[in-house]
């Protein structure tokens, strides 16, 4: 049943303090609530009661209600009915006392309280409270906590919840307690505990205004050693957050938990932030310098939330973009100023381009503020997060850093305490700087992807430089006709030297164009020659550009423009055109060669001494599978993937000896630093190796071999690991050995051993249906843990070449674990399920073959309400 957002209501009850306790058990929990309720007094629209009160309803899911009593007294007017319990005669305000009785150790959904490899913890965002305990659970009510929590001292030496604990100490049978409280109002889906046998790593940081916080990051035992780098992310984003935003942090201590079974990246919990082990440790023994770089980021992530999201929440899930859309615009830039700035923005850019644009244009299309939603765990997406960042990116441009900190500081300050609504938000930046938003506000209710087609003429005789600026945006689902958006162009012109013109007064050689209509024309004077145009610079909106660019023009972008982001990016443009020229010549049955214009341009890059590393190895990367999978019109997967490796292998021969002697020049040890510099040798230097193994030539393969046994750290390790495995069948042996090996020296490492499995499950070599098969059946796996589905299932869904199989066993086979995985994991299962729905866009045979998968999909019984939304939507 869908939720509407013209629907909200304010409750009619709030909940002023929350205390709690919970008896942990190995064969139940009891739960129990004691709630001060009072009357919301403001609302008058409530169902009235007999006593001429509204009744009061609380949610509850799969609960075993053992009591209630009212003002400590035991109360029998209430039903429970259809996950609600509904008190009936009632006063202002008054004491509810609930006892109930769950099951943590059978929870497979990863919601609420459940345990992950014996230790207790919980996942309350969005709606998972209610798996704990009958409440008002929507973040709009927020109230104080208190926790009490009572377990087994040998088993769980360890009880957290979140604030500060005020008491602790021993009971009969070996038991003990702690208690926690929260100081600040907050909502239920903030709530945290953990218990467990943990050991932790101990820092502290002092605040701007002097104030000290002990910071504390829990884990198993054996992962201790892998804390330390998330320690220090923990420190930079503190002070970055005092730096950047003038927000201090306000408890006496912060807590980061790892667990291993977690539905997603981590949770931002008040004080006790629950995080994915994959996106907590790290060392460099164990991870990849992006594994690195992700546990900065999600640290940095959670963190942030504690203001935007925790000291100013959501009103109401429709507004999820308000803290996700804001708090990821943040993480970016903390991640920008940590490391490089233009491979940051080149990675959010490519996530954007190939997710959310694909979302955008897919039947779960939503505007990053829903107007309505089945199940709201399905709206934790890129277009909610990434796009929402980009938005707010916008705002941030259009007013300028100073504004724009003057509207942040505003926002905090106005609605410190409260649960707001991103109309709040936009408000809060107006006020502060003055513009006016109120066309810009359609980025929040307007979903699809804006296209900006643009021409251009230039007149000898006037001087005069014109570009015809038209956008327009693609029907959604529920939005046929759209507004025009405001939309910042930031624009620069090359002339034929490559030199930027001047484009004001000011000197400025780029400007940014604010379209605002369906159709623009904007002219430049005094230009003496035709110009090249630069458009959309560092990608200042989330939107697709036509511009008809020839090769010649890429090619000369590609060496001139001063804007990192485009000069990459017209290398992207012309890989993509050259590889779907390829594509349609496939599909018509011709073979095509690699266009040289191509291969010289990558020859350049190569070469240029002079450009930065870092650039030089993104602009070194050909566009993604899935990315161009996104751009074409109708997807052909095997041609795609055969296109894209047969352009990589052209590069490869033709540049063999440049490669081989980057590779040598970067082939140097040194200690490991998680540092942008480093960073960007080891890329270069991998993706040197990994053209130069798409040869098939044994030398080159030694070089890999050679790189995977010599190599000091994970990122050379796992590369070289990747390197032989794509490099194909053509030396099976070794790829068993280099497996073989690699499972031996970390095979008790979970997160090591969820790379080892989706290497192969990607692998177009590799990662046959056979083999999933084979990698499902083996020790190391484990169908409790989302991080391992996601390994082997999201892998193989991932694959061009095997998954898309031209028989549609590999939809099939996808489609069985959905089912199977619906009943324990309805999250996953309906996550794991995205690849199916883009089936649309897929060539004739895919499509129905993809079309049927989902058909069976929607026609099995009691599917959970997250399956149902997307498969119903996607029909
Ligand atoms: N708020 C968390 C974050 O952004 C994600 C929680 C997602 N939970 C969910 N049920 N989908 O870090
Ligand atoms: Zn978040």
């Amino acid at each position: 049943k869908a939720i509407y957002l013209k629907d909200y209501q304010a409750p009619d009850y709030w909940i002023d303090q929350t205390n709690l306790t919970f008896d942990l058990y190995e064969d139940h929990t009891m739960v129990t609530s004691v709630l001060s309720i009072y009357r919301n007094l403001d609302n008058k629209s409530g169902k009235q009661g007999e006593d001429n009160l509204p009744e009061l309803v609380l949610v509850g899911d799969d609960l075993e209600l053992i009591s209630v009593e009212i003002d400590d007294k035991p109360f029998s007017d209430f039903k429970v009915e259809g996950g609600f319990l509904k008190i009936l005669s009632l006063k202002e305000s008054f004491t509810l006392k609930t006892v109930c009785r769950i099951n943590p150790q059978e929870n497979t959904s990863l919601e609420g309280l459940y345990k992950s490899n014996g230790m207790f913890c919980t996942q309350c965002e969005a709606e998972g409270f209610r798996k704990i305990t009958y409440y008002l659970d929507r973040p709009d009510v927020m109230s104080r906590f208190t926790t009490r929590i009572t377990a087994d001292k040998t088993a769980y030496p360890v009880l957290l919840s979140n604030g500060n604990d005020i008491e602790r100490g021993e009971l009969d049978d070996g038991r003990h307690y702690v208690t926690w409280e929260d100081p600040f109002k907050k909502p239920s889906y903030l709530f945290a505990l953990v218990a467990g046998d943990l050991q932790h790593v101990e820092d502290h940081f002092t605040t701007m205004s002097g104030r000290e916080v002990t910071l504390r990051i829990f884990t198993e035992a054996h992962n201790i050693d892998q804390c330390d780098h998330a320690m220090i992310s923990l420190k930079k984003s503190m002070k970055w957050d005092e730096e950047v935003y003038g927000r201090e942090y306000d408890l006496d201590i912060f807590m980061i938990v790892a667990v291993d079974h977690f539905n997603m990246g981590a949770m931002e919990n008040k004080g006790l932030n629950i995080f994915n082990s994959a996106c907590v440790l790290a060392s460099p023994e164990t991870a990849t310098d992006a594994r690195f770089q992700r546990v900065e980021a999600i640290v940095a992530h959670e963190y942030f939330h504690n203001w935007s999201g925790n000291r100013v929440t959501c009103r109401d899930w429709f507004q999820l973009s308000l803290k996700e859309g804001f708090t990821v615009f943040r993480d970016s830039e903390f991640s920008a100023d940590m490391n490089s700035r233009g491979v940051k923005r080149i990675e959010d850019v490519n996530v954007l381009r190939t997710a959310q644009f694909a979302e955008d244009a897919g039947p779960m299309a939503h505007p990053i503020r829903p107007e309505s939603f089945i199940e709201i765990s399905n709206f934790y997406t890129v277009t909610i997060y990434e796009k929402g960042a980009e938005v707010v990116r916008m705002i941030h441009g259009i007013l300028g850093a100073e504004a724009f900190r003057k509207g942040s500081d505003l926002y905090f300050e106005r609605h410190d305490g409260q649960a707001v609504t991103c109309e709040d938000f936009v408000k809060a930046m107006e006020d502060a700087s003055g513009r006016d938003l109120t066309q810009f506000r359609r980025w929040y209710s307007q979903a699809g992807t804006p296209v900006l087609n643009i021409t251009d003429e230039y007149n000898e005789d006037k001087k005069q430089y014109k570009l015809t600026i038209e956008q327009s945006c693609p029907a959604t689902p529920g939005q046929k006709e759209k507004e025009p958006f405001h939309i910042p162009v930031r624009l620069g012109l090359l002339d034929a030297e490559g030199d930027e013109l001047v484009l004001n007064e000011s000197g400025a050689t780029d400007q940014v164009l604010d379209v605002k209509q369906e159709k623009e024309v904007f002219a430049f004077d005094n230009i003496e020659e035709r110009p090249l145009p630069s458009i959309l610079r560092s990608f200042s909106a989330p939107v697709r550009v036509k511009y008809d660019y020839s090769r010649e023009d890429l090619l000369f972008l590609m060496e001139h423009d001063s804007d990192h982001f485009n000069r990459w990016d017209a290398g992207q443009r012309l890989a993509n055109s050259v590889i779907d020229e390829m594509v349609a010549a496939f599909e018509q049955g011709r073979e095509l060669s690699v266009d040289r214009s191509l291969i010289e341009a990558f020859g350049t890059v190569i070469n240029d001494e002079s450009l930065d590393l870092a650039v030089k190895a993104e602009m070194l990367s050909l566009p993604s599978e899935a990315s161009l999978a996104e751009q074409a019109v109708e997807v052909y997967p095997q041609f795609i993937h055969q296109a894209r490796q047969q352009v990589k292998k052209a590069i490869a021969e033709a540049h063999k000896d440049s490669l081989e002697a980057l590779w040598q020049s970067l082939n140097v040890h040194k200690p490991y630093r998680p540092e942008a510099e480093d960073i960007a040798e080891r890329t270069l230097k991998n993706t040197c190796l990994s053209y130069l193994t798409s040869i098939e030539d044994k030398a080159m393969l030694a070089l890999a071999e050679q790189q995977y046994h010599g190599a000091s750290n994970m990122t050379d390790r796992f590369a070289a690991l990747v390197s032989v495995i794509n490099a194909g069948n053509h030396d099976r042996e070794l790829i068993d050995e280099v497996l073989a090996d690699f499972l031996e020296l970390y095979h008790q490492d979970t997160n090591v051993m969820d790379q080892w499995l989706s290497v192969q499950a990607a692998s177009p070599s590799l990662g046959t249906l056979e083999h999933i098969l084979t990698l499902m059946q083996h020790e190391v796996f484990d169908e409790t843990s989302p991080n391992k589905l996601r390994s082997v299932l999201g892998g193989f869904a991932g694959n061009m070449k095997q998954f898309h199989r031209t028989d549609g066993l590999g939809y099939e086979f996808l489609t069985d674990q959905l089912l199977d995985l619906d009943k324990k994991n309805p999250q996953i299962a309906s996550r794991l399920m995205t690849p199916l729905t883009r089936w649309r866009k897929f060539e004739p045979g895919c499509r129905e073959r993809m079309r049927k998968a989902l058909e069976r999909i929607k026609a099995t019984p009691g599917l959970s309400s997250d399956v149902y939304e997307v498969v119903t939507k996607s029909l």
